[in-house]
């Protein structure tokens, strides 16, 4: 049976795709007949012009032999078997599953994507688009625009007291590209026997799989109060890189104490480690000012690593890292291997976003919005614990777009999670980030960035109502 289907495609091209699926089909029989031109286009109610365009495009395909005065024959081969039929697998989910709408999810590290400066990005970008010189619209440089990397540098020295040139910033597909190259130039040439990677423990995991990904060996140490102990690092180790979150820790919210910061960078110089510092929502620092950057004491040992997935939006991709100087050779080569480098015209949008200073605006309309909905956020949790009749320890600096809790007494195992979401709300164990667990089994990190004081009073009602159920 020959059907035309594809109705919206032109005429030629479904009479072509119908008898192409019939020839597959083996509708034809191998090597048997088709109908003659002017049959079929009788039967399919086309003109027979039509029919013989579809023939000689068939023909030139290698699916049909016309033969002077016989007609036109399927060429022997051309058929396609049915692929087996599997069964359907039982419990398979197919594509991601339903978002429920009426579920508060804690997840943390988002911004609030109703506050993205919608109006201010499209003129940056028209302009960027407007203004770009030809070269813009071809490759570029794997470290990126120097426009961008100047606006960085200025950005960065100005408020996060780092020191570097515009020559030492490359610019990242986000921290989590900016991870890879940097595992990728330090674990390379010439320092094969180096493949340790000291890490903070809690961390994200995240960044775990991608140093493991690189081939490192990962030798975890455990945050307390003021952040990594170096003084905790095994002797005789020689790692190749510790990888910090000095000034918020991720997920436990502390900040690194003077002393610590001292002892790291001391240990870096004898050891010949680098240390890299996620200095990924800093920018949120609600009490004060964020301590200044660690690069910033020491150029020459500290890889430094920003963000533009909090402040502005994690959809833009885009990070930066500023390396010491004799690493940018080695880490430029890593991002060109990875993808070149980051899309040129996106690039010039947020050089201009910076530069004119719509940057340091935003955040600071942000960071008035987020320091509200943390205290509010906070608040809600202490006032619900206390009706529930649980105890709650909320942990580390008001900072950042998330918060970590514990519940002693409480352990959020998977039925109990499963269970939390069945009453309403989404919330995600600081074990899944732990290399040891067990420490953290009552400890949740509770996102409040992209929900608004709607969301999070209810959140905390339910969290909380759920856990004094049982
Ligand atoms: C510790 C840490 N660093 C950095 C990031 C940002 O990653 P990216 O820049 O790839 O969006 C995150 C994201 O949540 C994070 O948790």
């Amino acid at each position: 049976m020959i059907e035309l289907g594809g109705g919206d495609k032109p005429l030629g091209i479904r009479v072509y795709e119908a008898l192409s699926r019939a020839i597959l089909s083996g509708e034809f029989g191998e090597g048997g007949r088709l109908p003659s031109s002017r049959g079929l286009a009788e039967l399919l109610g086309v003109s027979r012009n039509t029919v013989n365009t579809a023939y000689a495009r068939l023909e030139a395909e290698g699916f049909i032999s016309i033969r002077p005065a016989s007609g036109a024959f399927a060429v022997p081969g051309a058929r396609l078997a049915e692929p087996p039929r599997r069964k359907p697998e039982k419990n398979a989910s197919v594509g991601f599953p339903e978002k429920r709408n009426d579920i508060v999810d804690f997840k943390s590290g988002l911004p609030d994507g109703r506050f993205f400066p919608v109006s201010r990005w499209s003129r940056a970008m028209a302009a960027a688009l407007r203004d770009a010189p030809p070269s813009a619209f071809g490759y570029g440089a794997p470290e990126g625009r120097p426009e961008l990397r100047a606006a960085i540098a200025a950005y960065a020295m100005r408020y996060r007291a780092t020191r570097c040139p515009p020559d030492g910033v490359l610019v990242a597909a986000g921290t989590t590209q900016a991870i890879g190259i940097i595992g990728r130039a330090l674990f390379g040439q010439g320092r094969e026997r180096r493949r340790i990677a000291v890490v903070e423990d809690p961390l994200t995991c995240d960044i775990k799989s991608i140093l493991s990904g690189q081939g490192a060996k990962i030798v975890p140490v455990r945050v307390d109060a003021h952040g990594l102990d170096p003084g905790r690092i095994a002797p005789g180790i020689e790692p190749a890189l510790i990888y910090v979150t000095p000034s918020h820790q991720f997920p436990t919210g502390v900040s690194m104490s003077v002393k610590r910061r001292i002892e790291l960078l001391d240990y870096a110089r004898k050891s010949g480690a680098y240390v890299v510092e996620d200095d990924y929502d800093s920018e949120f620092m609600f009490r004060g000012q964020p301590p200044p950057s660690l690069q910033g004491l020491d150029p020459e040992r500290v890889i430094y690593v920003g963000t533009f997935s909090k402040t502005l939006s994690p959809a833009l991709r885009t990070a930066y890292v500023i390396f010491p100087p004799g690493l940018l050779k080695a880490a430029r080569e890593a991002k060109w291997l990875s993808d070149l480098h980051n899309p040129v015209i996106d690039q010039l949008a947020l050089a201009r976003f910076i530069s004119e200073g719509w940057y340091a605006r935003h955040i600071a309309a942000m960071k008035g919005i987020y320091r509200r909905r943390r205290i509010f956020f906070s608040s809600c949790l202490e006032v619900e614990a206390r009706r529930a009749g649980l105890r709650l320890r909320l942990l580390g600096d008001p900072c950042g777009l998330h918060l970590a809790a514990r519940f002693p007494g409480r352990s959020f195992t998977r039925e109990r999670l499963a269970r939390l979401e069945a009453d309403g709300v989404k919330v995600y164990p600081v074990s899944a980030h732990a290399l040891r667990p067990r420490a953290w089994a009552d400890a949740l990190i509770l996102g409040y960035g992209s929900l608004d004081e709607e969301e999070l009073g209810r959140g905390a009602r339910i969290l909380m109502e759920s856990l004094r159920r049982g």
